[in-house]
């Protein structure tokens, strides 16, 4: 269902639509703990049962908002959470002055291809600013076509870095 035009006559987004015309409901905020069963419900990468303890180390590690490199952002539409964004500062790894990345991006589907994801991202990058950096990066599965779509539209391109891996026997 990833085809625009499904996705943009789908009832929730013309909904969504003429809400956020109306009085744009869209909150984007730091995520508090009350958030966690809503962010594992819409994260749908990899293994569920294996999500509860991840995201709460996410959220133990980068939840807590104290600290301005450590980020983790929910969307919130008529009290319902319905995206989350994550990312932090990190520091001459891979010989690279320090730069903001963002690791985790999802927005509920029944939410999808309203704008959500790209408030996100702005606040994200807005914060990674003040946390005083001045590049933001990311990486995607290449099979991967939507969000790779995101970020391109977002203005995100091939960087200098290439990723290496191999099976490890
Ligand atoms: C990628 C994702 C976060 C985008 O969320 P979204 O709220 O629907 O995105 P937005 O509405 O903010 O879209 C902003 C722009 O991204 C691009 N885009 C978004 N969805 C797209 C799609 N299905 N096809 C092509 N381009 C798309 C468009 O350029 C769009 O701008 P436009 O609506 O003016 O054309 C969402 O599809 C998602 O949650 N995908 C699954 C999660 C995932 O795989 N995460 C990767 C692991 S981190």
């Amino acid at each position: 269902m990833n085809d625009r035009s499904v996705r943009l006559i789908s009832p929730s987004n013309v909904v969504l639509r003429y809400h956020m015309a109306m009085k744009d409901p869209i909150l984007t905020r730091n995520a508090v703990p009350s958030d966690l069963d809503a962010i594992i419900d819409i994260d749908d990468v990899g293994p569920k049962e294996e999500k509860p303890a991840y995201w709460r180390g996410i959220f133990e590690h980068y939840g807590t908002g104290e600290k301005k490199n450590r980020i983790f952002l929910v969307a919130e539409a008529g009290g319902d959470i319905v995206g989350f964004i994550a990312g932090e500062v990190r520091a001459w790894e891979f010989g690279s002055a320090p730069c903001g990345w963002v690791f985790a991006m999802a927005v509920s589907p029944k939410m999808r291809g309203s704008g959500i994801a790209k408030r996100m991202f702005e606040e994200i990058c807005r914060r990674l600013k003040e946390a005083g950096v001045t590049t933001v990066r990311t990486m995607v599965d290449r099979n991967n076509k939507v969000t790779l779509s995101f970020f391109r539209s977002q203005g995100l391109r091939t960087g200098r870095y290439i990723e290496l891996e191999r099976e490890i026997d």
